[in-house]
């Protein structure tokens, strides 16, 4: 229970039973800047409306590089770095809606460059800089990148893949190592004209791509328009709760979807004060973050929620954690224990959860700054979502049932495209509905509580990953011949990766082996996608027609029921 007398702020959401009945977008679309005729750039919501008013010297950024030393820029500053990006993809002859691409750790370089390729109508996209080769390759080969952004070290990892990809016109480096066949950002950036136009875009063109894991098949390329804006603003708004003099915190990297949408697009489309924190977690350097900068507003993920939780309550004690007014968690269940955690350690600053998906492109379902927080739920849907469990044919289930999380299609921030593959794109939608993916139930009180995926989708310390792309990398392996991968319930991680293989003949098991098998998949997909554990099966389960059933494994790991077994070939 809030009172809300103690409130620090006023929550920018007041009345919600009220508000979602006479909500409507045509209100929220009011919040952002618009050109003449109905066109519209997100990235002059982000930064230029803000260069050019009253916020105008005002910090966006705080960049801390990890180790303490701190960044700080302005919107004016961030403007004129954009602008000068834009005006290096211009002289690069980068088309309109050409993909631009950058891999790079958390810099001032990817925030302006990253706000510059939206400004310039590119579509951008930051990939995670934990990726290696092949998850690289994956998403500049199905994308048709033709800028990347990188830096001298990273670039290492871009080349063992480069000659498979035809389409990557530009490497642009950031640092001292640029060969000759690339472009250097120091270069470019400092003979560029700080001076450019934001080019005034088809509300349904495209902004931004990320490519999640599904069930099935290599990542995929979702992709939001620059309507988008709307409700990054507004939710932001609305469930952040950012005001004026709020200091804003995100711990996500921009290579996921959180860090793009809450760490760069919504709370500079607020005008808000932002820290973006580089380096690796760690407990003693985030609680001096939030000492150092006087964070107010925290947005972070249950596995760092837990992490700092398994460090002890010894730890924050020795830090200045006073600033905090409000903090938030996404990505993974959020234990109650967390929640009540905080409260003890943050003064009674609970965390709020939130609900989203890369798909939905902003936060759909939350516990609201002004309503009590049932721990362990997910909230309710912000006005203008309607939200309810289903089951498969599209049957609207009752309060207290399990099913189907699904959404009535048309909020402003859902995915426009699976990039070149519609029939993905419309397999989400059904009976009128767009499916999550997740399953939940809903409480008396209208509260949406989560229960699982309801495909093979595995969420390990709150990234996205799909049993296929692992079991693809594993049989690479010339010891492996089969693998099938699941998510095991951990303490810490929510879930970690589990691979169940059948070894090549000739080879056998040892934790040599196993190892070399670990680091072989750690250093194709990226550092937080390899299983963790590995069984050596004789054989897997599979169908008749020979697809490793992975329900089967799931099954055997936790000692579930095996279900219906009718179709397998043995
Ligand atoms: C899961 C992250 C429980 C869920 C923004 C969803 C959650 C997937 C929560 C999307 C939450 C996200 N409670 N589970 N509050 N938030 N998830 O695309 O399974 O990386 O479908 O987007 O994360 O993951 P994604």
């Amino acid at each position: 229970m809030k009172d809300p007398a103690k409130l620090r702020l006023k929550p920018n959401l007041q009345g919600y039973a009220e508000l979602r009945k006479k909500f409507k977008w045509s209100d929220a679309e009011k919040m952002v800047d618009w050109f003449p005729g109905g066109k519209i750039n997100a990235g002059y919501n982000v930064i230029d409306r803000h260069a050019k008013g009253p916020r105008r010297n005002k910090i966006a950024l705080i960049y801390d590089d990890g180790e303490g030393n701190a960044t700080k820029l302005t919107f004016q500053q961030l403007f004129e770095m954009s602008n000068k990006f834009a005006n290096v993809l211009k002289k690069l002859g980068v088309k309109r809606q050409d993909r631009v691409f950058f891999f790079l750790q958390r810099s001032p370089e990817l925030y302006s460059g990253f706000v510059g390729a939206i400004k310039y109508g590119a579509i951008a996209s930051p990939m995670f800089p934990a990726f290696g080769p092949d998850a690289i390759k994956d998403r500049l080969l199905d994308s048709g990148a033709v800028v990347l952004v990188t830096d001298s070290v990273l670039k290492k990892r871009v080349y063992e893949v480069k000659d498979q990809l035809p389409e990557l016109k530009h490497m642009i480096i950031v640092g001292q190592d640029v060969a000759p066949n690339e472009v250097s950002w120091e270069k470019e950036m400092a003979s560029a004209s700080a001076m450019f136009e934001t080019v005034p875009m088809d509300p349904e063109e495209f902004m931004y791509m990320l490519y999640t894991s599904g069930t099935t098949g290599k990542p995929k390329g979702v992709v939001h328009a620059h309507k988008d804006i709307v409700e990054c603003h507004l939710s932001t708004y609305w469930v952040l709760d950012v005001h004026e003099d709020d200091v804003y915190w995100c711990t996500a990297d921009l290579g996921w979807v959180t860090g793009v949408v809450y760490g760069v697009l919504g709370p500079w489309s607020n005008g808000t004060t932002q820290v973006g924190l580089g380096g690796r977690f760690e407990p003693e350097r985030w609680y001096k973050t939030i000492q150092a900068y006087k964070v107010t507003v925290w947005y972070t993920a249950p596995t760092a929620v837990r992490m700092l939780m398994a460090k002890g309550d010894d730890l924050p004690k020795k830090f200045e954690l006073s600033s905090l007014r409000a903090n938030y968690s996404v990505g993974e269940p959020l234990n109650p224990e967390g929640v009540k955690w905080a409260m003890d350690v943050f003064d009674n600053k609970p965390f709020h959860d939130t609900w989203w998906q890369t798909e939905t492109g902003s936060i759909l379902i939350t516990n609201f700054p002004e309503m009590p927080i049932k721990p362990g739920s997910m909230g309710k849907p912000l006005p203008g979502i309607e939200a309810a469990i289903i089951d498969e044919a599209g049957k609207v289930l009752e309060q207290g049932e399990e099913g189907n999380l699904a959404i009535k299609p048309g909020w402003p921030s859902m995915m426009r495209q699976i990039w070149k593959n519609p029939a993905k794109y419309n397999e989400y939608f059904r009976n009128g509905w767009y499916y999550t993916g997740d399953t939940a139930q809903i409480d008396k009180d209208g509260y949406f509580w989560y229960v699982g995926r309801a495909d093979d989708v595995i969420k390990t310390a709150g990234e996205r990953v799909g049993p296929f792309e692992v079991e693809s990398a594993l049989i690479e392996h010339p010891a492996v011949a089969e693998a099938g991968v699941i998510g095991k319930p951990d303490q810490l991680r929510g879930n970690i990766i589990k691979a169940f293989i059948v070894l090549t003949p000739g080879y056998t098991d040892s934790p040599q082996l196993r190892e070399d098998i670990q680091k072989f998949v750690k250093n194709k997909l990226a550092g937080h996608a390899y299983p963790r554990e590995i069984e050596i099966m004789q054989k897997l389960p599979k169908t008749r027609s020979g697809k490793i059933v992975r329900r089967l494994l799931r099954a055997k790991e936790l000692g579930l029921p095996l279900g219906d077994t009718s179709t397998l070939e043995d």
